[in-house]
């Protein structure tokens, strides 16, 4: 029995294929919908659309699955690192060890941006947020390699690795510029002979003289890069998919995702949890009264709760060890670190919490690991970018090789009628 659906409106029946993914997820097809019957579907916020059909990332949100390309996220945790983690993400398989090695070759030769970028990320205002700094230095680096930057979409494919690889190694690059240029500090030249975390945590914090970075840390950065590495058909993927069906190149594609990752709602929601960690103890509360207020609807308990995962954030589980073992490493202690505790072993407890299905997301602990590595908090959501660039850059490829139409949703239109002009001295 093929696998259909029928919709019946007035007298008439229009049959709906149903289709299945790889793991038995089920959609109604409507793409003959509106030909066949005049109707469009509704879904304010696309909570139930399926947009596309990707291979990309699959996420079990009951079950707290997350996986890229097949592999479980706990298992590349424990075993992969980020920068082969971009290869299975933008190939689809995990690269040989010789593959490995000259992307991470290429890379680490890419981080010494062309002049006039780096100029460009000057030129700009100190008070530019990071975020837009980012996105500004993603275009100004497209324009300066315009062999990778075409819009011809055939061109732009065969590029595709150098301009992937090329966009990976900048944006640190980029965001340190920024965070250096607000600190009055002259830039940092990438090291060779650090890998990518390590040139990261260099060229932002080391000053001259400085010679080593703390593997700890490091290791914790990268796995917080891993962690982030997609999630699927989230706000700023999405953007980036819809750019690049119009035929936009990945630097303009990744500069719009990363404009749509920067909202509070979106990449924006580690900072809050700082944010609300520092107001909690600013007030001299020890978390309770904050846990109380929350369960009145006073407060959101920042970086509790997610809008897929009902039973827990796989990520969130992973870094909450990672957390304990980097802060344990670093030696830090601070009050702040102590609400945190208090409020996640308050809030795993009590029974608003429980039947909500509430649980630490990603961000909870993110946002305390950056803290305790001396991110400040303004650039928490350039790590979030930063981590998810292969992601946006897998479907831009996805996009670039499969899609055959501009994305391109419906309305209703509920507006004026049709209405006749008035002058302006007559209004
Ligand atoms: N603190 C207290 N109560 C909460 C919280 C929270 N963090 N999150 C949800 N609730 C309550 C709601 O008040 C609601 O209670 P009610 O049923 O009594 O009205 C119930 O739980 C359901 O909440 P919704 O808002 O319907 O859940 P939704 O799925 O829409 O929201 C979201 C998910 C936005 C993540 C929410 O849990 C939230 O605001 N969390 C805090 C912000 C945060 O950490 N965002 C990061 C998400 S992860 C990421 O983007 C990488």
């Amino acid at each position: 029995m093929s696998d259909t659906a029928s919709l019946t409106y007035g007298e008439t029946t229009f049959p709906l294929n149903v289709l299945t993914g790889t793991e038995d997820e089920k959609a109604l097809d409507v793409r003959q919908l509106r030909k066949e019957s005049g109707l469009i579907t509704y879904d304010d916020g696309y909570g139930n659309t399926g947009s596309c059909e990707s291979s990309v990332t699959f996420i079990d949100g009951d079950k707290g699955i997350l996986r890229y390309r097949g592999y479980d996220i706990a298992e590349l945790a424990e075993k992969s690192n980020f920068l082969e983690v971009c290869l299975l993400l933008l190939n689809g398989e995990l690269p040989s060890s010789q593959e490995l090695a000259a992307f991470e070759s290429k890379v680490s030769s890419f981080q010494n941006l062309p002049s006039e970028v780096l100029d460009s990320i000057q030129a700009m205002p100190s008070s530019v947020h990071p975020m837009g700094s980012l996105a500004a230095g993603l275009q100004a680096l497209g324009g300066a390699c315009p062999h990778l930057c075409t819009n011809d979409r055939n061109q732009d494919i065969a590029n595709f690795d150098d301009a992937a690889a090329l966009i990976i190694a900048a944006l640190p690059a980029l965001a340190a510029a920024n965070y250096r240029k607000k600190a009055g500090e002259s830039l940092r030249k990438p090291d060779a002979s650090f890998n990518y975390c390590e040139n990261f945590l260099s060229m932002m914090f080391e000053k001259d003289g400085d010679a080593s970075i703390n593997p700890a840390l490091s290791k914790a950065l990268d796995l917080i890069f891993l962690l982030h590495a997609d999630h699927e058909q989230n706000c700023s993927t999405s953007t980036c998919r819809m750019i690049a069906s119009g035929g936009a190149n990945p630097f303009a594609s990744l500069a719009g995702a990363v404009s749509a990752l920067w909202g509070p709602l979106h990449g924006g929601a580690n900072m809050a949890v700082i944010n609300m960690l520092n107001d909690i103890h600013g007030s001299g509360d020890d978390g309770s009264k904050f846990i109380q207020s929350a369960k009145e609807g006073k407060s959101r308990l920042m970086g509790f709760g997610h809008r897929v995962y009902r039973n827990y954030d796989p990520r969130a589980k992973i870094l909450k060890s990672a957390c304990d073992k980097a802060l344990a490493a670093l030696g830090v202690s601070s009050p702040i670190l102590d609400i945190a505790r208090r409020l996640e072993e308050v809030a795993l407890q009590d029974p608003y919490f429980i039947d909500r299905k509430l649980y630490p997301n990603v961000d909870f602990y993110s946002g305390i690991i950056l803290q305790a590595l001396g991110f400040p908090t303004n650039t928490f959501t350039v790590l979030f970018a930063i981590g998810r660039a292969p992601g946006w850059l897998a479907h831009w490829k996805e996009i670039a090789q499969t899609g055959k139409k501009i994305h391109r949703p419906r309305q209703i239109y509920q507006g004026s009628n049709l209405r006749s002009y008035i002058s302006v001295e007559n209004r």
